[in-house]
């Protein structure tokens, strides 16, 4: 693409104010704006003010396997579990693309250190986490580390560094989500330097699409990985590969295995597991009736009960019928960086704009089956989204203490 044509695109849409520095940049500068043109997708702006919220379907409840179930057959599902982790059908994804505004650190996620008395990193209390299922199963799970250009070079020098907190370095392959531009909220695009549009991340629910433009689906088929366990960064607590939730999933001969916590009220503010026109699918809080709330499975039980906790194991063999272009997009107001009128980059401590993003849990409405599968909160779910209060560095030390991990 040349200047010409770069500016077509743009004036298109509106947006050939992203040139407003061109003429004086430097040509290697020059150049790049010209390539982040051509290479952006910039469809994504012209969903804003249309509603994010597609028609919902009928909804039904979707029965999870619950804790007294899991207990009475543990011995048949770690067996299950272990023959097919130790058969190297198994491999864990670490989603560590996003940007963790809320928690309002300049590095990745997963190099925030939780540590009172020394150095406890996220990334460390992991990869802890996936090494005792290594231990357990006497198999180097391959575990995948799915990065933003934003976060990457980070990432890989700190788990360089720290020589992977004991992984083994040829075990583990990274690769780059893709990015979606952000802009403000009338939809112009923000610059986040002279010869550069902001972006971000396009959403966790990029993995799929991101990991085989990388060719990595390669690894996939070559070591005849049949699951991928994929799980969030932010939740310190979290069993990854554990043989009791894979061998659960892989007996059941599901889609995709999704762990669940029970709700801790009928109201409480978590998207639950449900089936929506006979598929899989997650019903939010505020779409639930109250017919819905009241209603009752076998036992008696509050029907639509269990809310997901990003940790969810994929059969590889379906992800390809996943299409990207049939996920709805949700616009999220975040806080965005960008330079001003002055060239000066401004760091707003409020949200500014719209970031794109595509979400994991869209993904499973594609599948035709799932598992929910329940842990219990207090030993597998403390997400770290913000400094303090809810979901936070606190509330998690709290929850790490409880289950006996050094801080
Ligand atoms: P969150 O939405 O909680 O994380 O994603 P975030 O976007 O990093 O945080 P905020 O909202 O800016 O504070 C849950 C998980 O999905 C990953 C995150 O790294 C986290 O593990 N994620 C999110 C990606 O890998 N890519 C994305 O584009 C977005």
């Amino acid at each position: 693409m040349n200047y010409e044509e770069a500016r077509n695109k743009m004036s298109a849409i509106g947006q050939t104010h992203v040139f407003r520095y061109y003429d004086e940049l430097p040509d290697d500068s020059k150049a790049a704006l010209i390539q982040q043109v051509s290479e952006t997708d910039f469809s994504v702006l012209s969903k804003l003010g249309k509603g994010a919220n597609e028609e919902r379907g009928v909804f039904s409840p979707l029965a999870a396997m619950q804790l007294t179930e899991i207990k009475a057959r543990e011995n048949e599902l770690r067996d299950a579990g272990i023959r097919t982790i130790k058969a190297g059908k198994t491999a864990a994804l670490l989603l560590a693309g996003g940007m963790g505004t809320r928690l309002g650190s300049d590095d990745p996620k997963g190099m925030y250190d939780i540590g009172i008395t020394k150095p406890v990193y996220i990334f460390e209390r992991i990869i802890t986490n996936l090494l005792d299922v290594v231990n357990e199963t006497d198999t180097w799970i391959r575990l995948f580390i799915m990065t933003s250009e934003k976060n990457h070079d980070k990432t890989v020098a700190f788990l360089k560094d720290h020589k992977y907190f004991g992984y083994r370095e040829d075990r583990i392959s990274f690769f780059k989500q893709d990015m979606a531009p952000a802009c403000d909220f009338d939809g112009k695009l923000y610059m986040e330097a002279k010869d550069r549009i902001s972006t971000s991340p396009n959403g966790n629910a990029g993995w799929y699409s991101s990991m085989v433009r990388a060719g990595l689906d390669r690894i996939l088929t070559d070591e005849g990985i049949e699951w991928i366990d994929i799980f969030a960064v932010d939740n310190v607590l979290q069993r990854i590969c554990d043989p009791c939730f894979v061998g659960a999933t892989v007996l059941a001969d599901v889609s995709v295995g999704a762990k669940v916590v029970r709700k801790a009220a009928p109201d409480e503010k978590v998207g639950v597991m449900c089936l929506e026109d006979g598929r899989p699918s997650i019903v939010e809080y505020y779409e639930l009736s109250e017919e819905m709330m009241n209603a009752k499975d076998a036992n008696g039980d509050p029907a639509y009960n269990y809310g997901v906790i990003l940790n969810y194991l994929f059969r590889v063999s379906e992800l390809a019928s996943v299409a990207d272009d049939k996920m709805p997009l949700h616009i999220v107001k975040k806080k965005i960086p960008y330079i001003d009128e002055n060239g000066n980059t401004v760091k707003p401590a409020e949200p500014n704009g719209y970031k794109f993003e595509q979400l994991v849990l869209d993904m499973i409405h594609q599948l035709s089956s799932c598992l929910p599968y329940e842990v219990v909160r207090e030993k597998e779910f403390a997400p770290i989204k913000n400094p303090t209060g809810i979901d936070s560095v606190e509330s998690a030390r709290e929850l790490l203490k409880l289950n006996g991990v050094e801080l």
